[in-house]
């Protein structure tokens, strides 16, 4: 399986003015690239200040297309590509009850918590305790408090606020989780990294009334699933 390339840690140079234009020269890249269709969600890209979701040794490669380590067992923030990769076919939207396995560094819950909304409900589960001290502290410096952080297996869900809409686990998994599917509502949806036949399948799965209906969006890298499913 080929591998991510981690850059080298070092004390961050960039200023606080060149990441701001980083970001608003990413945002544009994704969608020249065809990751990035909604406006909510570009809106939540250009909002969410990326770098302060990243280690400080880290900082400079903010908006870098490299997944970067997280304190935690094999804990990493996403590239930025990824967050549009898995919320546009998840249908992310205004009002939402979302549901995230995976918390890492916390900004994939900040932009859905801006995604969704006042109206909308963003819960996030995290099962190492130093990655999910980490996303707690970055969230209350970035101002989000209205979101559910749990700290334990996210392979369980989180059965107190299901029924959800979307459901975006963030780690790879030998097969979906059936909590998970539990805690869907009837035409809701869910998005994972899937281990299948030595690769892994970013699938995107929707409740319907009587069955679950599959997609394969296209192939990922993602670090594995911990806990009972893992
Ligand atoms: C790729 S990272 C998440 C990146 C995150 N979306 C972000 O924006 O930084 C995957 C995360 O899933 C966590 N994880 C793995 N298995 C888990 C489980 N069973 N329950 C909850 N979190 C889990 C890992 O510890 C890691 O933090």
């Amino acid at each position: 399986m080929i591998g991510w390339i981690v850059p080298p840690p070092r004390e961050p140079v960039k200023s606080r003015d060149e990441l701001e234009r980083e970001r608003r020269q990413k945002v544009e890249w994704l969608i020249r690239h065809g990751y990035l269709r909604s406006e909510p969600i570009r809106k939540a890209m250009l909002t969410v200040v990326r770098e302060d979701f990243i280690p400080f040794l880290y900082r400079d490669y903010t908006y870098d297309e490299v997944p970067l380590p997280l304190p935690g067992e094999q804990a990493t923030i996403s590239c930025p590509h990824s967050y549009p990769l898995f919320y546009e076919p998840l249908g992310l939207g205004k009002g939402h009850r979302f549901l995230e396995v995976g918390l890492g560094s916390g900004y994939g819950t900040a932009l859905a918590r801006e995604i969704v909304g006042p109206e909308g409900l963003v819960v996030s589960v995290e099962i190492d305790p130093l990655t999910f001290a980490f996303a707690r502290d970055n969230l209350e410096w970035a101002g989000y408090r209205d979101i559910i952080l749990v700290l334990g297996d996210g392979g369980l869900g989180y059965p107190e606020s299901a029924p959800y809409d979307s459901i975006c686990i963030t780690a790879a998994c030998p097969s979906i989780p059936p909590p998970l599917i539990a805690q869907m509502k009837e035409g809701g949806r869910l998005i994972a990294p899937l281990w299948e036949n030595g690769i892994q399948n970013l699938v995107l799965l929707e409740k319907e009334k009587d069955r679950i209906r599959r997609k394969t969006v296209c192939q990922v890298l993602y670090v594995p699933l911990r806990g009972r499913y893992g």
